[in-house]
């Protein structure tokens, strides 16, 4: 038997699980890793060589040189594989050891996880991980789910790598069972909205102004120098500079036109509207990467639906100013609709998430890090009850001084057939969440009438039915 030693295991020694381990033995701790892939068991080796860190191919081995209580992290592809390494390390685990899922899991399978590890007497730690290989390599956000025994026996060490803001680090247990899964979902659904409102600003730049990659870029840079310093605009700009090494030309322009995914921005909306949650600048992110899938299809319609497309119709210097306002504003309709909903979820799945936790972990180190998250924070430390971020007094602020300029990108958008969808999506959430009376009243008489469904009435309580086609 292996000397037991280590202080924490990694099974899936790829890019991101290296890099993770690496970090932590930069931090002080002995790691072990588990690949059958000797090729990255080797890796481990060279990258690592000099620091506290050993690499194993054999499951049993691994498991034994690990410290007990033992706390084992799988980053493997979510679905099946993450069943299967369970399953190998299964036997070699001893009660009291548990296991932490880092990849981009199901929240529902997480749920499942927690019930079959429980009832073997082990322990499991579904925990989101942002910020990709570099975030892994030198601070990533974390969002771990379980219970706050097994969070403290690896708190030393996901605190140690976790990057920082303003010195704290941005990992904390986000809530009891799939919590963590459940919010870096959430996570993934607002970056799916941010990409895609950044994309269409980019595209209202490129076909509605004509305005060059090189100018776009720079645009950018300006942006992410003020209120809407972001990871996600600042790396707009190395994509949009990056000149092709064979061609010459910048890549961006080379790049096809059709968006992948791999689900968790689908399982965003989904969930959404299993809870009766409206978060539509997500839905329509998801909707515009299907919508870009169809390039077949969308070739054929362009030359049938041919439009004369009116022009663009502000000037330049305006033009910019209002999609500055329009990127910033929408930014944070896509953080209000992502944690309304993950306010309900952890309210109706009972995982006891502090939304201002959530908010100080992602200020640094993961995806949709945004200037905005530590303003977001102070509306949840001022109120932790908050329903929704918009009646914030300060973001309402921010709300009425840009919505102008939303609403203008909309039109001009529209006028000049340039799809925006997700800026149309948010302003339209902005304009429902804040109507006293939508017009639903009027559902309610249509789908009794066909239906029978019944309705409420605004000036007597209870259930009414109304014969409405007098005979
Ligand atoms: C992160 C990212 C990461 C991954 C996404 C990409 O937080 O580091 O979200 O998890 O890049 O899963 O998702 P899609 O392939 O669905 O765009």
């Amino acid at each position: 038997m292996a000397e037991t030693q280590y202080d924490f295991g990694m099974v899936g020694l790829g890019t991101m699980g290296r890099a993770l381990l690496l970090n932590m033995a930069d931090h002080g701790f002995a790691v072990a890793g588990l690949d059958t892939d000797t090729g990255k068991v080797d890796a481990l080796h060279t990258e690592g060589a000099g620091k506290p860190v050993n690499g194993f191919t054999d499951a049993q081995t691994f498991v034994q040189s690990i410290r007990k209580p033992r706390a084992i992290m799988m980053l493997v592809p979510a679905g099946a594989p993450v069943d299967s390494v369970i399953h190998s390390l299964s036997p070699f685990l001893e009660s009291g050891d548990f296991l932490i899922d880092g990849g981009n899991s199901y929240f529902k399978d997480t749920d499942r996880r927690v019930k079959q590890m429980t009832e073997q007497g082990l322990g499991f730690i579904g925990m989101g991980v942002s910020g990709g290989e570099s975030g892994a390599r030198r601070g990533p956000s974390m969002m771990p789910g379980g219970t706050p025994e097994n969070y403290e026996r690896i708190r030393p060490i996901v605190e140690a790598v976790a990057a920082k803001f303003e010195g704290k680090p941005c990992v904390a247990l986000m809530g009891s069972g799939s919590a963590g899964h459940y919010v870096k979902t959430v996570h993934n659904g607002i970056e799916y909205a941010v990409m895609q409102l950044i994309s269409e600003v980019y595209d209202v730049m490129k076909r509605g102004l004509g305005m060059s990659n090189a100018e776009i870029a720079d645009t950018f840079e300006t942006w992410n120098e003020a209120e809407l310093q972001s990871f996600l605009v600042q790396i707009t700009t190395t994509v949009l500079r990056y000149q092709d090494e064979t061609t010459g030309k910048d890549l961006v322009d080379l790049i096809s036109d059709k968006a992948k995914q791999k689900g968790t921005g689908k399982w965003t909306s989904q969930d959404a509207m299993d809870l009766g949650m409206p978060i539509p600048t997500i839905d329509v992110a998801v909707a515009a990467r299907e919508m870009s899938g169809l390039k077949a299809e969308r070739v054929v319609a362009t030359k049938i639906l041919t439009t004369s497309a009116n022009q663009y119709p502000y000037a330049k210097d305006e033009a910019i100013a209002i999609l500055r306002s329009t990127l910033y504003l929408t930014m944070l309709l896509s953080y209000a609709q992502g944690l309304a909903l993950l306010k309900e979820a952890s309210h109706e799945y009972g995982y006891g998430t502090d939304m201002q936790t959530v908010a100080k972990v992602w200020r640094a180190g993961c995806i949709i890090r945004s200037r905005s998250l530590e303003t977001i924070r102070a509306a949840y430390a001022s109120n932790p009850e908050l329903a929704n971020l918009l009646v914030d007094p300060t973001i309402a602020q921010i709300v009425l001084e840009h919505e102008g300029a939303l609403r203008k990108s909309v039109i001009g958008a529209i006028q000049a057939s340039i799809p925006v969808p997700s800026m149309s999506a948010s302003i339209a959430y902005l304009d429902g969440y804040r109507s006293e009376r939508l017009p639903a009243n009027l559902i309610q008489g249509q789908r009794d009438l066909f239906g029978a469904h019944t309705y409420e009435r605004v000036d007597q309580e209870g259930s009414f039915h109304t014969h409405w086609e007098k005979d």
